[in-house]
């Protein structure tokens, strides 16, 4: 599978988990900008979370699995993890059950969020299945701990080619690998060499490679430099949260995760209960998400036009929520995307 959506399974119609907090405002206004820029996607609708356990005893129903293994397709809101209830994270229980291997993070600068760094435009590819995040771990005695390091051709393989395929689908130019390889010359080496292997098939983008701690170093100094970066589970876990913090944090960041005929996507923040209810929850980062989805569906135009009414909207700073330093509400916000759709 390419981050393509190839595998597309079930037309135009998605699976829509709404969540819990902001989850079903911001749902609904994701929802309503869908529809007023003629994305003419189906919606299965269904309520997960908190509530939903305490109501019917389980964070997702039944058929929301059963409809997101038609749709290949997942819109999902932030839910609240229930405290001290021995929960594993959401998350993670649906990125193994279905493979999702690809953890897409976009960060770009934004017109409406001042940062010292006005020029960011990076996209991380995270591997989201193996490496020390698997946990494989063991005391060798009471003092000692080992924890160990998995590194496949075929997991290594699939998150750099998807890295690729975005690269040439969205017309970016360079894609880099960030790795160890200098001191753990066996995994990282297998990771670093698959990526110049896989690179071969892909002569018109350029491919480099940087130690991650240099990586680490070059993106806070120059970050503009970097285009589309792909690395294993746990240094894309740090690295992505450090690009978060160049674009003026977690507020306005959308994700993917990716896998082969499944595909979830959501915005980086919570559920934010402390606003819940109050109609001013920021709804960009699940429309970026959303917008994520209909280019994985195909739909770029649609994609774009969305995102060419929310930069406008951003930069003009008149209807923009409190978050962001303004005082219009959710739905002010959004109507005044809607108007630049229509
Ligand atoms: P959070 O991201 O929900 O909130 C942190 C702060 O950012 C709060 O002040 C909140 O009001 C603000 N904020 C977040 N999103 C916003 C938006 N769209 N518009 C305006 N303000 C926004 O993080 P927190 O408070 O740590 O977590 C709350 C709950 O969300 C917890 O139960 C946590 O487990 C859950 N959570 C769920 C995630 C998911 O479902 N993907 C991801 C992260 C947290
Ligand atoms: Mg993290």
């Amino acid at each position: 599978m390419t981050v393509s959506g190839m595998n597309k399974k079930s037309g135009n119609t998605i699976t829509v988990f709404k969540g819990d907090g902001i989850g079903p405002e911001i749902t609904d206004a994701v929802l309503s900008v869908l529809d007023a820029a003629g994305a003419g996607l189906t919606y299965e609708i269904f309520s997960v979370g908190e509530k939903e356990y305490e109501e019917h005893g389980a964070l997702i129903p039944e058929e929301g699995f059963q409809s997101f293994e038609r749709t290949g397709v997942l819109l999902k809101s932030p839910i609240t993890t229930p405290v001290g209830k021995g929960f594993r994270s959401l998350n993670v229980m649906l990125r193994k059950k279905y493979d999702l291997y690809a953890n897409i993070r976009p960060a770009k600068s934004n017109q409406a969020v001042k940062t010292p760094f006005p020029n960011v435009d990076l996209v991380i590819f995270r591997e989201n299945t193996e490496d020390l995040y698997a946990g494989v771990e063991e005391m060798v005695d009471a003092d000692t701990a080992h924890s160990i390091k998995i590194i496949t051709r075929k997991c290594s393989e699939r998150i750099v080619r998807d890295a690729f395929d975005y690269a040439v689908k969205q017309g970016r130019k360079k894609v880099t690998c960030i790795h160890k390889a200098n001191i753990m010359k066996l995994s990282d080496g297998l990771f670093r060499d698959v990526f110049y292997e896989v690179a071969k098939d892909y002569p018109e983008i350029e491919a480099d490679d940087k130690i991650v701690d240099n990586a680490a170093m070059q993106m806070v100094m120059n970050p503009e430099k970097f285009d589309v970066m792909v690395m294993e589970n746990l240094y894309g876990d740090i690295l992505s949260d450090l690009s978060s913090g160049l674009i003026g944090g977690l507020g306005l960041l959308p994700s993917s995760n990716i896998g082969n005929g499944y595909a979830m996507f959501e915005a980086v923040h919570g559920s934010a209960p402390d606003i819940a209810g109050k109609g001013i929850a920021n709804p960009t980062a699940f429309l970026w998400s959303a917008c994520m989805m209909l280019e994985y569906m195909g739909d770029t135009e649609c994609a774009a036009r969305i995102r060419r009414a929310v930069d406008e909207v951003l930069t003009e700073g008149t209807h923009i929520t409190p978050d962001l330093g303004g005082t219009a509400g959710t739905k002010e916000y959004v109507d005044e995307i809607i108007k630049r759709l229509l």
